[in-house]
């Protein structure tokens, strides 16, 4: 992550005192000076020169201005890109004219897939599958309590309960529909594995003795101070491309070609 600082829940927060404020916030508010300044900018024209500017035009300067303060604000370079598309992508929604049913549809999916996201800064991704042997490997022969915090899909405690009958699996998911999805998946896969609702926040780490994550840089401070507070002596976190800042690991492993890092830490 470039640039800003974390609040004290692991949120990349830009400005500082008063106006500390999360990604998704700062982004909106961007957005709404964006459209203020391009609106101030049109009077003006109109006033002075008498001239209209297209409505294309107005709209490509709300997207460059939205773009170029994100620059400023040292937001990462995504938000570069949704600031600039964002304005242009209602525009030609609203062109195209779909019936309103379609976005209540899009609106629902995407806010039962992603949920809590603003918050969290943790979006679904999926693991690759070649992490998969040496997440296995880390984990001690008979029942030990392996929790993936995230757990998305269910894709990575599908294939470890398959491959470790003896370990006891156990998964924890935050959005809706990605958990709906891995109950399903694991009934049709008929692999015995307890998949929560809920945020990971409200478990307590001292249960089990491995704890996977796969999150985001935004998510690792808050991560492993729970993790210090909660897991007994001689458990393992593990954390799939993501470090913890200041903490250096006491493993890395190289989990495949042009694959992400595991990081892993004895309690
Ligand atoms: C990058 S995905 C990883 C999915 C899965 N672990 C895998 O390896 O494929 C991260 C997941 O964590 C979930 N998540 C984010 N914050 C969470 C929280 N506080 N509690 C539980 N789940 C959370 C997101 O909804 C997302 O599905």
């Amino acid at each position: 992550m470039r640039g800003g600082h974390k609040n004290n829940i692991g949120e990349k927060v830009i400005f500082s005192g008063k106006f500390s404020m999360p990604p998704s916030l700062s982004a909106l508010l961007i957005q709404i000076v964006a459209l203020l300044i391009s609106l101030f900018f049109f009077q003006m024209v109109k006033l002075v020169l008498d001239k209209i500017i297209p409505i294309p035009l107005l709209i490509f300067l709300q997207a460059s201005i939205a773009s170029l303060v994100a620059v400023f604000c040292r937001l990462d370079w995504w938000w570069w890109l949704i600031q600039f598309f964002f304005p242009i992508a209602i525009v030609a929604l609203l062109v195209a004219a779909f019936p309103p049913p379609y976005y209540l549809i899009a609106f629902i999916f995407l806010t039962l897939l992603f949920w809590s996201t603003f918050r969290t800064q943790v979006p679904y991704y999926p693991s690759k599958a070649s992490l998969l042997p040496f997440v296995a490997a880390q984990l001690p022969i008979n029942s030990h309590r392996f929790i993936d915090v995230g757990s998305g899909l269910g894709g990575l405690l599908i294939k470890l309960a398959t491959l470790r009958p003896d370990c006891h699996f156990e998964g924890v998911e935050i959005a809706p529909l990605p958990w709906l999805i891995s109950c399903l998946k694991a009934r049709l896969a008929r692999v015995s594995i307890n998949l929560m609702l809920r945020d990971y926040a409200r478990l307590n780490f001292a249960y089990y003795d491995v704890v996977f994550a796969y999150l985001s840089p935004a998510a690792m401070p808050a991560l492993w101070e729970k993790a210090k507070a909660e897991m007994r002596a001689g458990t393992l976190l593990i954390s799939y491309e993501f470090t913890i800042p200041g903490v250096p690991p006491d493993l890395c492993i190289n989990s495949g070609e042009n694959a992400p890092y595991l990081y892993i830490w004895r309690i």
